[in-house]
């Protein structure tokens, strides 16, 4: 049997299925039970957050033998039936009632025009006809004012859907005319939630801080999170007689910084040690590390300390209980104005990097102007005692979980 991609493997079936846009399903649900279908809807987010996904369950959904025909299933479940003759056709894709457009290569106005001839005919089977039109922004300006008649006095019989990714590019003109519905970033644990259910489907095993490397990796999209859970697969579960996944395998191939990294930087500039901050610098660049990379991850790192200030709890943090601890502990290092100060030397040198050449010597000195943004020349910190500085040796060592 040929290897299906989990992402199209494990693509919802269902409203129910799809994670953490409750906002936007329970919504369309609605509209389906009083029969109050819209002719344009624009879904926006960020990419594999569901968007296709939910057009396509919708697509099946309005068409739904079952749906249309029973309104007792339709009001208690409002779902695809997925047994239907519609509902089979959808799901073997060989429906005639959804066409999917690629908007990205195919943005001219002939293309407009084209489709807006095939608009016209009505469906063969079930009721509507719905496109998706992905990638919406990026059809030219005179495509969309081709495209305006259409949305203004839509046939009957369709529904069009715009995904985009960037919604700040659509005209107005079409924006103002489609009901807006922007999917959410997918929280941490509902991605580990998720590749935890696939992996036991799979008959892997994972550890649970293999499961939350790859799903910080995947900052936020689902399907980023699957395509690396097929990678980390292919990489050590296939020649495992186990059938396991572990961390230190997640962390090699996904050439991993762990948090303890960005720990010595905080420790450097709250204790002043410059070869301290300069052995990080070391590690970033004979590791091969980007610099950049690491760069956004120290912010990520100082933003999470700011949170903790600001609200006073780590509840925010999408860290394992340890590392929580530890931000809590080491907060007490800093104030909230100099943690701001420091993040904006790092925006700032973020920027100013991407300019230059000596990569590495402007690397190792931003690093260095944390213990300056902490301890200016008129402020420093009185020297430590000789115990307290066992006890910071001592926390340094420990390495976190
Ligand atoms: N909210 C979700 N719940 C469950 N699975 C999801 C979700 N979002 C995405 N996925 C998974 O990721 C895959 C890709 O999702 P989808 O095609 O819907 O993303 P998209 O938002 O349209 O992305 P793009 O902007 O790149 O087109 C799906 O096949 C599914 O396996
Ligand atoms: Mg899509
Ligand atoms: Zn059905």
């Amino acid at each position: 049997m040929s290897y299906q991609v989990l992402a199209r493997k494990y693509r919802p079936k269902k409203f129910a299925d799809i994670t953490a846009q409750e906002h936007i399903t329970r919504t369309i649900q609605n509209s389906l039970r009083l029969g109050r279908v819209g002719h344009g809807y624009i879904f926006s987010g960020l990419r594999g957050v569901g968007k296709t996904t939910a057009a396509r369950v919708f697509a099946k959904a309005v068409n739904c033998g079952r749906m249309i025909e029973d309104p007792e299933y339709l009001k208690e479940v409002t779902e695809p039936c997925g047994e239907c003759e519609s509902c089979l056709d959808f799901e073997q894709g060989t429906s005639l009632n959804i066409s999917e457009f690629d908007a990205a290569s195919n943005n001219s106005v002939d293309d407009i025009r084209l489709l807006r001839e095939n608009v016209r005919y009505g469906p063969q089977k079930g009721r509507y006809r719905v496109y998706i039109i992905d990638e919406v922004h990026m059809l030219s300006t005179a495509a969309f004012n081709a495209f305006l008649k259409t949305l203004e006095e839509p046939p009957a019989h369709a529904i069009f859907i715009f995904a985009t990714t960037e919604l700040h590019k659509i005209p107005p003109t079409i924006a103002s005319r489609c009901q807006r519905f922007n999917f959410k970033r997918i929280p941490l644990s509902e991605i580990e939630k998720q590749l935890h259910g696939i992996c036991e489907n799979e008959g892997i095993n994972v550890e649970d801080d293999a499961l939350q490397l790859i799903g910080r990796k995947a900052q936020g999209s689902m399907r980023d999170a699957q395509s690396i859970l097929d990678q980390v697969i292919a990489f050590a579960v296939e020649q495992d007689e186990e059938r396991s996944i572990h961390y230190d395998k997640v962390a090699e191939l996904l050439n991993y910084i762990d948090d303890e990294q960005f720990f010595e930087v905080t420790e450097a500039a709250a204790e002043g040690d410059p070869a301290k901050m300069l052995a990080v610098a070391r590690f970033v660049i004979d590791n091969g590390y980007d610099e950049q990379d690491f760069l956004e991850k120290l912010i990520e790192h100082l933003r999470n300390f700011l949170v903790l200030y600001n609200l006073r709890s780590t509840r925010l943090i999408e860290r394992p209980e340890p590392v929580k601890e530890r931000y809590q502990r080491d907060a007490k290092s800093f104030s909230p104005a100099v943690m701001m100060r420091m993040i904006d030397l790092l925006l700032e040198a973020q920027k100013e990097l991407k300019f230059q050449f000596e990569y590495q010597f402007r690397f190792e000195l931003v690093l260095l102007k944390l213990i300056e943004t902490c301890h200016p020349a008129s402020e420093r910190l009185p020297e430590a005692s000789p115990e307290e500085t066992t006890e910071k040796k001592k926390s340094m060592t420990e390495r976190q979980q």
